[in-house]
């Protein structure tokens, strides 16, 4: 019998301090940042974004996540015999934040692991949990996305610290007789480091370089909409489907041009593409699993449906992932 891995539940969280765009606009002009929710809509669809407590980490969001999924999928945490967080603002340099996150979900033993392609973390991760379940390495995954942007955002860059926000998704991938997962692609290309990328580290006690947010935007703009459309496009073509066979895309929730521009290019009409970016910002590897749950948590996305997942960034990294839910 074939093996395969499925979702059995969902989860997200997000830190209750709801920052409109209005709000962050009357903040930043205490620096004397000029910026408005005309502009932030107009350009990226964003409206809302949540910022968490400064003693609040990734492990923290990410465990209120998996609580969410493992209830929703009716698993107990002891059941649970892989974890991967995907993230981009660990707690600390180590140990990972699936280390963390595992401690705080009162298990042990069972692997755990952070995967770091910044906003395709989440792709990667999935894609990862696939991988060891098909092989038999694990039976019931945890696979979550867990972010604190506005610790790395410059909020004296008008040009990135609006488009971040803080955020965790998580679902429970188990084996199963069924398919589930059907195919995924994922790329990288290092060439592309300086469009997009967190430059300082942590050296002899100090912080060496710049520990904030530096992106081109215009050039992440153009990569990101191609590639995105030959993640799918490999994907569909690996899993012997179409994109008719598609009843919801969910890409990285960055900004609502590139978004439409992937559907567009897909010819997908737009009432099939998931949008949580104007409430959520882009909080990296959780705006996927924050958008699935939330679409699953409304009833929009029903058992059976086919989703095309898809992340974009930093590294330059991108993927898909393909699957029944
Ligand atoms: N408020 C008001 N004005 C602003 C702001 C702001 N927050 N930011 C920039 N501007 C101004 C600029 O200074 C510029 O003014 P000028 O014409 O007087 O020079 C003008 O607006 C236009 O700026 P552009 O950078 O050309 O604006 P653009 O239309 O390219 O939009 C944006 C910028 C939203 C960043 C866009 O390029 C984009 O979304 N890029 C993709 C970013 C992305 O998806 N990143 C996430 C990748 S995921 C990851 O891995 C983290």
């Amino acid at each position: 019998m074939t093996r395969y891995s499925r979702i059995a539940g969902t989860g997200s969280y997000l830190p209750p301090r709801r920052v409109t765009n209005a709000d962050l606009a009357a903040e930043l002009a205490t620096k004397g940042v000029e910026t408005s929710d005309q502009w932030i809509i107009e350009r990226t669809g964003i409206r809302v974004r949540h910022f968490a407590a400064p003693d609040v980490t990734s492990s923290d969001l990410g465990a209120q996540a998996a609580r969410h999924a493992l209830e929703a999928a009716g698993v107990a945490a002891s059941e649970i015999d892989l974890i991967i967080v995907a993230t981009s603002t660990p707690d600390m340099v180590f140990p990972s934040a699936a280390c963390i996150l595992q401690n705080k979900l009162g298990i042990a033993g069972c692997p755990a692991f952070d995967v770091q392609a910044v906003c395709s973390g989440f792709v990667y991760a999935l894609t990862i949990a696939d991988s060891m379940i098909k092989t038999g390495a694990a039976n019931k995954a945890l696979v979550i996305g867990a972010e604190v942007f506005s610790r790395i955002l410059d909020f004296k860059d008008r040009t990135t610290c609006v488009l971040f926000g803080d955020g965790a998704g998580a679902v429970v991938l188990e084996a199963s007789d069924q398919p589930g997962i059907l195919a995924s692609d994922l790329h990288a290309d290092g060439k592309h480091v300086g469009i997009l990328c967190v430059p300082g580290t942590v050296s002899g006690g100090q912080v060496l370089g710049d520990p904030l947010l530096k992106m081109d935007g215009q050039a992440v703009f153009k990569l990101a909409v191609g590639v995105l459309e030959d993640a799918a496009r490999a994907t569909l073509a690996k899993a012997g489907r179409t994109e008719a066979d598609i009843d919801w895309l969910i890409p990285h929730q960055a900004n609502i041009r590139i978004m439409q521009g992937t559907a567009k290019r897909l010819k997908l009409s737009l009432d099939k593409l998931i949008v949580t970016v104007d409430e959520h910002g882009n909080t990296s590897a959780a705006s996927i699993p924050l958008a699935l749950d939330v679409s699953v948590r409304s009833g929009k996305i029903k058992k059976g449906d086919t989703l095309m997942l898809e992340g974009v960034g930093g590294g330059f990294t991108w993927g898909a992932v393909l699957l029944d839910f």
